[in-house]
């Protein structure tokens, strides 16, 4: 997929390029590879770790400017530092790398022991995961399990997770997920398990929050014919891309009722993936993770 992200983001093979979510730089260097020497690329990440990869993994890399240690939410501020101000092609893949997931220490996976933090920053002092799974109330923490691991049985997992933590705090990943597997029957607990990781990091990292705030202002820092590319790898994420670019895709935000157009707004985005692109049948073979992929393109028009 990352071929068919490249061939959609780029544009003008010396223009400038923004990689949000630069993780070990996979797709950096894919996009370098299509770019002449004088072409500009940039990259943000929240995690230090991911920073420093990417760092030493495109050292040889010509069109290379910056990677930034940073969140995208605070994009406009980092942009503002940036040699470039306006970008040909911003890249956004969403949620956590392989890398992450694999390292039992970060605390992200329901497969390996370790501490429950989940944080893309662990310097950054924001709550980790089992400060909230051993602080929120009964009802937030069915709210987060709901909404954000869309689990039907959210309340019975909360009251399981309040009833454990009366007796010893809930410190690793499998101290969450000895709960889950004691609440859930056996068919259901793998993907069980699977919401209520995905449910905290959700929590722990405000990504739906985040993801809603950078969406207009990478919008803002596209050149005219710039493109905005973004990979989601659940729901949530998907519905809020898809209606970000269906509302700047078609500008008028009056109601329906209203016989005429007086909000005045005029479309700034033109949708190039009518049909959400998902990964072909050789690599959702090949990388598991690219099965719940969903690749969605718009390109700024003014
Ligand atoms: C799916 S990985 C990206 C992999 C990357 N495309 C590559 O080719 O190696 C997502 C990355 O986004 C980062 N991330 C998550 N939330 C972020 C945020 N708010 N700001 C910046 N980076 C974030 C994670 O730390 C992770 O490294």
């Amino acid at each position: 997929m990352a071929v068919k992200v490249v061939e959609l983001l780029v544009t003008a093979a010396d223009g400038a390029y923004i990689d949000l979510t630069a993780g070990s730089g996979g797709h950096l260097r894919v996009t370098a590879e299509t770019l002449e020497p004088s072409a500009r690329l940039y990259g943000i990440d929240k995690d230090p770790q991911a920073v420093a990869r990417t760092r030493t993994n495109l050292s040889d890399c010509p069109q290379l400017k910056e990677i930034v240690q940073a969140s995208y939410s605070d994009l406009i501020a980092v942009a503002g530092r940036l040699e470039d101000k306006a970008f040909d092609g911003i890249l956004l893949d969403l949620g956590l790398s392989s890398v992450q997931l694999d390292d039992a220490g970060r605390g992200f996976s329901f497969r390996y022991d370790g501490p429950l933090d989940m944080r893309y920053d662990p310097q950054s002092g924001a709550r980790s995961a089992a400060d909230l799974v051993n602080t929120l109330d009964v009802g937030e923490l069915a709210e987060t399990i709901r909404e954000f691991g869309e689990e039907k049985l959210a309340k019975r997992l909360a009251r399981a997770i309040v009833r454990e933590r009366q007796e010893k705090m809930i410190r690793t990943t499998f101290d969450l997920a000895s709960i889950v597997t004691a609440t859930i029957p056996p068919p259901h607990q793998t993907k069980s398990l699977a919401r209520v990781f995905q449910a905290f990091r959700i929590a722990v990292n405000r990504e739906l929050d985040a993801l809603t705030g950078v969406l207009p202002e990478a919008l803002s820092l596209l050149k005219v014919g710039g493109r905005l590319v973004v990979i989601s790898y659940h729901s949530l994420e998907d519905r809020i891309v898809k209606r970000f670019f269906q509302r700047e895709a078609k500008g008028c935000i009056c109601p329906p009722r209203y016989p005429v157009c007086i909000c005045g707004r005029v479309p700034q985005m033109k949708i190039l993936t009518r049909r959400v692109v998902v990964a072909d049948a050789a690599e959702r073979e090949s990388n598991p993770r690219s099965r719940s992929a969903r690749l969605r393109v718009a390109e700024k028009i003014r």
